[in-house]
């Protein structure tokens, strides 16, 4: 079983995107019943809401339908998730403050698994036009693809 809980600042962007992009990989790959997959954001502003109208939008135009409901990060998480993936740097050392001493997740770098893109951050869309929202998606799926490989490679 892999446990995997992408993180992202606000989870109304980047993370529920991941979620579903490796969601449907998965599905795709007929191994979803080997995984877990969620997302949670570091703050809890967005609580309870659908992710980003545009987010969702987008997604859709690339053939992803996002469910997820907004949530914040739970000192659980950590003691639940193989992986927590961060998406920049700040996600990173944000997670790395609140893990608790019995952590069992691996923090990790959701851009560490790009084999196409040469970036080390997925960059926040919330304040940027329709270019940051279809970037994402195209990092994501690049990282989403090297990271089921390198876990699959794992077993
Ligand atoms: P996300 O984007 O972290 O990709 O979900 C953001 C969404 C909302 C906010 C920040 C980032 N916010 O500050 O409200």
């Amino acid at each position: 079983m892999n446990r995997i809980l992408f993180v992202c600042l606000g989870n109304i962007c980047r993370s529920p995107m991941a979620e579903t992009i490796m969601q449907d990989m998965v599905e795709k790959e007929g191994v979803e019943a080997d995984f877990e997959i969620d997302s949670a954001g570091i703050i809890s502003y967005h609580e309870g809401e659908k992710a980003d109208g545009r987010m969702r939008n987008f997604a859709y135009q690339r053939g992803y339908f996002i469910t997820h409901i907004s949530r914040p990060v739970t000192t659980d998480d950590f003691r639940h998730f193989d992986y927590i993936v961060g998406m920049d740097d700040e996600n990173i050392r944000a997670l790395q403050s609140r893990a608790p001493s019995d952590s069992r997740a691996q923090i990790v770098r959701m851009t560490d698994f790009c084999r196409e893109y040469t970036t080390d951050t997925v960059p926040d869309p919330y304040y940027g036009g329709a270019q940051g929202f279809t970037y994402v998606i195209d990092v994501l799926e690049d990282a989403c693809r090297g990271m089921l490989d390198f876990l699959k490679e794992k077993k």
